[in-house]
């Protein structure tokens, strides 16, 4: 099935290793232009040259250090200076920022990782919002993950900035519906790359037992594959996720392949948001007392 990705521009962070690097040849396979953020000069320029040359596609890198602050400006008005309309923004780069209980965290690492993780991808998403919408649409991809939907001890500033980014993208997805630009966020699943070894090397005694024992799990057995993500990511870049926005959707669990053919009750109800539960959604009665 065409995805109808060729010739479409996609913006994809934290391209170098892990997630990134699959989905950058995910979309790349699918005749996309690729725009290509990470820190190292050197890494990207190996993943392109990895890419290999394609006659009716470019690559473009971009080594930016999503933790300055005017990090999407740099990109959208110099590295992307002469991209004609972006189509697709994914964010991707993320770190873990500090691991073990807040009042024992480094403060500026703290604030780092909200940075990196939550003010970068937004800053993203105004930055490239006018091209999108002068475009007559595109597609944005927030990489969401653990700590967006329970609470996730020992990593309040990762937790924090993924959740902040499921709501704010619900929230941007309403003021760019008109727009024909759709925002969505996923949960990849935990997955073995570099982020994970982070919490296997700071040890159960920072990230606590659960969390460290997940996290030998995965690198033992392998984690959620990235294949399927890059394939979530490539159904919601396309026309057939046109009429899909405003969602959290889990790569691993959730049916996504079979969205289509629920559209209106996808636009019609909260399914996959993130939402209050009150008493009555756990089968109690006292909550309707007044
Ligand atoms: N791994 C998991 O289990 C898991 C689970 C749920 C969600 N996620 C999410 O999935 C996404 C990908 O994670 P991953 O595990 O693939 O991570 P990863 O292997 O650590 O890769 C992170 C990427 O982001 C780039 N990056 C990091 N800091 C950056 C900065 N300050 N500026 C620019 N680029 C930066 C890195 O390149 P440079 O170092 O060269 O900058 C690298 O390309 C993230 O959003 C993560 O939160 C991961």
């Amino acid at each position: 099935m065409s995805l109808g990705l060729t010739g479409k521009y996609c913006l994809i962070t934290g391209a170098t290793r892990g997630l990134g690097n699959t989905l950058a040849r995910a979309f790349w396979e699918a005749g996309a232009n690729l725009i290509l953020v990470a820190r190292s000069a050197d890494a990207l320029g190996r993943v392109i040259r990895d890419l290999g040359s394609r006659p009716d596609q470019e690559a473009i890198s971009a080594a930016i250090d999503l933790a300055a602050p005017d990090a999407a400006i740099q990109i959208a008005h110099i590295n992307c200076a002469r991209v004609p309309h972006l189509n697709v923004l994914i964010n991707n780069a993320a770190i873990q920022g500090p691991i073990g209980p807040l009042w024992e965290n480094d403060w500026s690492a703290w604030l780092s990782a909200l940075q990196v993780n939550l003010l970068s991808p937004i800053a993203l998403c105004k930055a490239f919002a006018p091209r999108m919408i002068e475009g007559g649409g595109g597609s944005i991809i927030n990489i969401s993950g653990g700590g967006a939907t329970s609470p996730r001890a020992n990593f309040t500033a990762y937790a924090t900035a993924k959740t902040g980014l499921v709501r704010f993208s619900e929230t941007l997805a309403e003021e760019l519906r008109p727009h024909d630009v759709r925002v969505n966020c996923i949960a990849p699943g935990a997955m073995n790359t570099t982020m994970l070894a982070e919490v296997v090397s700071r040890g159960a005694d920072a990230a606590g037992p659960k969390e460290y024992a997940q996290a030998v799990k995965v690198q033992q057995e392998g984690g959620a594959s990235m294949q399927r993500v890059a394939g979530l990511c490539m159904f919601l870049a396309s026309d057939a996720a046109r009429d899909i926005t405003g969602k959290l959707i889990s790569a691993v669990w959730d049916p996504w392949g079979s969205f289509p053919e629920h559209l209106d009750e996808l636009n019609k109800t909260d399914i996959y948001t993130l939402r209050r539960i009150v008493p009555k959604d756990r089968g109690k009665t006292w909550g309707n007392d007044q």
